[in-house]
């Protein structure tokens, strides 16, 4: 499969310039496995990277020049000096690698200009982190190409601000650390406050499991203002509560002291979220995956009762999931659409696939995507 995605991003860099790559950089989407909406709170997530993402095939322009193509939307080319580059100067999904472009320059990065051919195996809103892989391709292309010896973790932090600043998506910093970060057979520990991270041993085969992810195909336009909105209302709470960040509240009790019954809940799916995160984590490590099951569910139960994100399509899935004998599930990424990840025990992951995707005719939705889902290797260069 590497081959044949090295080879059809170095073709598709031919076909839109006419000459070969410097290089084929490669950046995984990501699965996350608990914690939401906890990075912009300072906490933790447990995010893994998939085998599918975003291939930047790439070569240096000496003018200056910064030429944007990508496979999966061929009439949209962007073509700017690099020294143009300013929030807004670029939309659309070439913002994602332009926004990386200006921020390691405005970072006193020494990059100039390069054509860039994109090309992703990654859908496009199922919660996968189609966006940040775009970044983190074109990042580690970019200081590939100009010899640029910038540390993953800046990396990460120069990816997440053009999507802050250029893109204007107030997002934390979760997909653009598993992106680069994640390693093969592991999940990322990543503390968001410290960026300190830990590799942590994830091999849910060898536990008689299975990790199914599914896209639910149900896609919400108004995603990132609601984003937005609950970014906001964590702030609020954490401010109201006199602390930094929500990671600084440690007992639910302190709840008490917000008199709006929203916030209270907001601030309430993020402190038990952060500590679900710990509690996995202490499972993988001792090896009791098999117990990760319920974990997912009040995950799940959290981010639709207490966060408000979750969406009809992600309940029934995991509602039928388990009941079909799923040992837990629940939905992912930022909410309002996507997919569900459903912890199952081998051999059962086809009858609890066909039971959701009945469910969904019976209801008149298109039956749900299911996704590979094993733990890879972060963003690099494919040789
Ligand atoms: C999106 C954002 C991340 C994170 C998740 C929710 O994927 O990009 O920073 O906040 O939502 O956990």
């Amino acid at each position: 499969m590497r081959e044949a995605q090295r080879y059809a991003a170095a073709n598709w860099f031919r076909d839109c310039y006419g000459t070969d790559p410097a290089g084929v950089w490669h950046a995984p989407g990501r699965v996350n496995l608990v914690g939401e909406h906890t990075d912009y709170n300072d906490g933790f997530v447990l995010p893994f990277a998939l085998a599918q993402g975003v291939r930047a095939a790439a070569a240096r322009c000496g003018d200056g020049m910064l030429e944007l193509r990508s496979r999966q939307a061929p009439g949209d080319s962007v073509r700017v000096h690099v020294e143009s580059l300013a929030p807004g100067s670029v939309c659309g999904w070439a913002a994602y690698a332009a926004g990386v472009a200006w921020s390691l320059l405005e970072a006193g990065h020494a990059i100039g200009g390069a054509r860039v051919a994109i090309d992703s195996d990654l859908p496009q809103g199922a919660g996968l982190s189609s966006s940040a892989a775009v970044e983190c391709a074109t990042a580690v292309a970019l200081t590939g190409l100009y010899d640029a010896a910038v540390p993953l973790l800046e990396l990460a932090r120069l990816a997440q601000r053009a999507e802050n600043d250029f893109v204007d998506m107030p997002c934390g910093i979760m997909d653009q650390s598993a992106s680069l970060q994640c390693i093969r057979g592991h999940a990322l520990l990543l503390d968001c406050r410290s960026l300190v991270t830990a590799q942590v041993p994830l091999d849910v085969a060898a536990a008689g499991l299975e990790l199914l992810v599914l896209d639910t195909r149900a896609r919400h336009e108004h995603a990132g203002g609601a984003y937005a909105d609950r970014r906001r209302a964590c702030e609020q709470a954490a401010d109201l509560l006199g602390v930094p960040a929500l990671r600084d509240v440690t007992g639910l009790g302190e709840l008490d002291r917000l008199d709006d019954p929203a916030l209270r809940r907001r601030a309430r799916h993020v402190i038990t979220d952060n500590r679900r995160v710990q509690a996995m984590v202490s499972l993988l490590r001792a090896g009791a995956v098999r117990d990760a099951g319920p974990l997912l569910t009040q995950a799940h139960r959290s981010l639709r009762d207490d966060f408000g994100i979750s969406w009809p399509q992600a309940d029934v899935a995991v509602d039928t999931a388990v009941a079909a004998g799923a040992l837990g599930a629940r939905m992912m990424g930022g909410g309002f659409g996507g997919s569900v990840i459903v912890l199952v025990p081998a051999g059962q992951s086809a009858s609890i696939v066909t039971a959701i995707g009945d469910e969904f005719r019976r209801r008149g939705w298109p039956g749900p995507d299911v996704v590979p889902a094993s733990p890879e290797a972060g963003a690099h260069l494919m040789t």
